[in-house]
């Protein structure tokens, strides 16, 4: 299905903003350097709405969603030029104990259900297709905690924008037109030392986060710290908050003691979340760092562009020979004038992309 506005088709996003599930599965993974391989890919980026479909339809109450995003580096080599005008590889920070790791990523995979099995089953085909191209990097399994809490026990996700508000946070719109539709992913996995934290009284912690413990109500300004998470991770332009997406998702192994969040954060501008890993980092002002830094230790850090499903889709039209791991295409690796197809990607919304 097409989203109009006027006369002109709005692209249909990828399912960034799918609902919460309880289960996600997030493959991150490197393309092999030949042109083989990223022949492959492209071509399992055409092919995958009906890998989708084909998982979906086993259990069409299971809520799938695939979104498929691609780094800096791998980009040109799928999809030629244009390029998405922000797309660049993750900047990593350091700052006294703190470190912002950059590890190397070219595509995302960021599978949502209401069970495991259909997330396992979708990342399973995806890796049939093109397990022989890539190397996995990082494939976590993650699932929902009891009240959508993290490990750490704090409830996450609370200040989640919502409807409108969601869209206009995630999704690009007439600032860059060929990229409508399309978002910017930010990935970090957070191993947490789990005793250090348990260590701190319950009042400790939420001067930490900012938020009530149990009852998840913020903390009010004369007790907040400004070195809370929730303060620094609050971002004013022109007096106006800008917000992001996120679906972190706990995961670990108890029996090797690894406790963990996958933050995953959908952005209309990387700038926003690198603000906010500034402000966690590095502080604001420098020195007023996020105290959750001192129990959690970012293991990866990567930065992708998810374009919309209507960029994926069209991509079938294109020549193969814009698939060159030495020498980028000229042309744009996409088409957008046969109009938006019913894309089966397990859109949450059809809404389009905000008006400008
Ligand atoms: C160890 C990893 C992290 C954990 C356990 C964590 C946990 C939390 C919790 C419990 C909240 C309060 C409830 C809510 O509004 O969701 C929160 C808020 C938030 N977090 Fe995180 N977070 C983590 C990493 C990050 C990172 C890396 C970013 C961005 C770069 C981020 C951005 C935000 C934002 C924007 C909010 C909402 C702030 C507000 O508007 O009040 N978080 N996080």
């Amino acid at each position: 299905m097409s989203v109009t506005k006027g006369k002109e088709p709005m692209p249909v996003p990828q399912p960034v903003l799918a609902p919460l599930t309880s289960a996600a599965i997030f493959l991150v993974a490197c393309i092999k350097p030949d042109c083989e391989s990223y022949r492959a890919v492209r071509s399992l980026c055409i092919d995958l709405p009906g890998i989708f479909r084909a998982v979906d339809f086993r259990r069409i109450e299971g809520g799938l969603s695939c979104v498929a995003g691609f780094g800096s580096d791998a980009w040109d080599k799928l999809f030629g030029k244009p390029r998405p005008a922000e797309l660049h590889p993750f900047r990593e920070i350091r700052s006294g104990e703190r470190h912002a790791i950059s590890t190397p990523a070219d595509v995302l995979f960021h599978v949502r259900a209401r069970r495991m099995d259909m997330c396992f089953e979708l990342v399973t085909q995806i890796m049939e297709r093109i397990g022989g191209v890539v190397s996995a990097v990082d494939e976590t399994h993650g699932f929902r905690y009891f009240d959508d809490r993290d490990l750490l026990g704090f409830v996450d996700g609370t200040e989640n924008p919502r409807g409108e508000a969601a869209l206009e946070a995630a999704l690009v719109a007439g600032e860059d037109p060929p990229f409508a539709g399309g978002s910017y992913v930010i990935i970090q996995k957070y191993l947490h030392d789990m005793s250090g934290w348990n260590a701190l009284s319950t009042g400790e912690q939420e001067r930490i986060i900012g938020r009530k413990k149990l009852s998840d109500i913020e903390l009010s300004d004369a007790v907040k710290p400004s070195s809370a998470h929730s303060a620094l991770t609050t971002i004013v332009e022109n007096g106006k908050e800008v917000k992001i997406l996120r679906d972190n998702m706990p995961f670990g192994k108890p029996g090797q003691g690894e406790f963990g969040t996958y933050f995953i954060g959908y952005s209309r501008s990387p700038r926003t979340i690198e603000q906010m890993l500034e402000n966690m980092f590095i502080g604001r002002p420098p020195g007023n760092y996020d105290r959750l830094l001192d129990f959690s230790r970012a293991v990866t850090g990567s930065l992708f562009f998810a374009p919309s499903a209507t960029f994926l889709e069209s991509l079938g039209d294109e020549e193969p020979s814009t698939v060159s791991a030495s020498s980028p295409p000229t042309e744009p690796a996409r088409s957008s004038s046969s109009g938006a197809r019913e894309t089966s990607l397990g859109i949450g919304s059809l809404k389009g992309v905000p008006n400008e």
